[in-house]
């Protein structure tokens, strides 16, 4: 773990410890957080409330009459569905700035970070997991390390020549930095006190043989990772995307086993193309 210190080791200059959007995170988190107290803290935030409002009014939740406070959320979507805004607002803020050592432009990080999370929670509700909320927050931020190794690879990548071809941005971190994004990621948000079933999936999302890439929440974000970034899911142009799926899941037999996914992967798609289309960015 000590690589990954020295890379978070001034974080607070790069990314300013989000205080209200940690603490709406670690009450969603908590079993006993009330609804009260998570409305009362997302208000303090204003840039938290807007986003949250402007989510909850998408389309996608087919209101006649406009939503404007947390407690309207709250008494016309529920509970879950605040949570869930509460978490995808609160990791906005984090995820836009563009990321020029990994080609990512303004928001791409962001939109991709998205898209996974639902796809995870979609997954998630399918293999019957008990807790929706930790996998949809760590697919949210499985890629938070871009944001902290962009600068460091971006100079050791201007400062060495490299000789040698590297399959995976994985492999070439792991060849500059002696680290990865993944697990700096995961040493960043265990800092910020962020549980472990959001932490680990983090760290282990490029990884499939250690014990902790065996948890159903690193399955499921190693999965939706692996679906975004290998079959042109980005678009989320669900007419622009074709995927037969058995012939997909022949070649790719090496995924993790989640279960119900194999036998539901076409709904589920479906499903995701809607949710994720249908819910304005923040
Ligand atoms: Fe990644
Ligand atoms: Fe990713």
């Amino acid at each position: 773990m000590d690589t990954e210190k020295k890379y978070i080791a001034n974080v607070d200059k790069l990314i300013p410890r989000p205080e209200i959007a940690l603490d709406v995170l670690k009450i969603v988190h908590d079993l006993d957080g009330d609804t009260t107290e998570l409305a009362q803290k997302i208000e303090q935030d204003p840039n938290l409330t807007a986003n949250m409002l402007r989510m909850a009014n998408s389309a996608y939740f087919g209101h006649t009459r406009e939503i404007s406070s947390v407690k309207d959320i709250i008494i016309r979507l529920g509970y879950d569905m605040v949570k869930m805004l509460a978490i995808t607002s609160a990791s906005a803020g984090l995820l836009t700035s563009p990321q020029e050592a990994y080609n990512l432009e303004p928001r791409v990080l962001w939109n991709h970070s998205r898209a996974c999370a639902v796809f995870s929670a979609i997954i998630a509700k399918y293999a019957d997991s008990e807790n929706i909320y930790s996998v949809y927050t760590a697919a949210l931020l499985h890629d938070i390390g871009k944001v902290l190794l962009n600068r460091p690879l971006q100079s050791e990548s201007n400062k060495r020549k490299i000789d040698k071809e590297f399959s995976t941005i994985v492999e070439l971190e792991r060849f500059l930095l002696q680290t990865d994004h993944a697990r700096v990621g995961m040493a960043l948000l265990e800092q910020w006190g962020l549980p472990d079933n959001i932490f680990i999936p983090v760290g282990y999302h490029h990884s499939t043989s250690e014990k902790e890439a065996s948890l159903l929440n690193s399955k499921i974000v190693y999965l939706t990772n692996f679906l975004l970034e290998n079959i042109d899911m980005q678009s989320t142009k669900q007419e622009k995307y074709c995927l037969k799926v058995e012939e997909f899941l022949e070649q790719n037999h090496a995924l993790p086993h989640v279960p119900n996914f194999q036998a539901n992967m076409a709904t589920i798609i479906e499903e995701f193309f809607i949710q994720y289309n249908g819910i304005v960015l923040c």
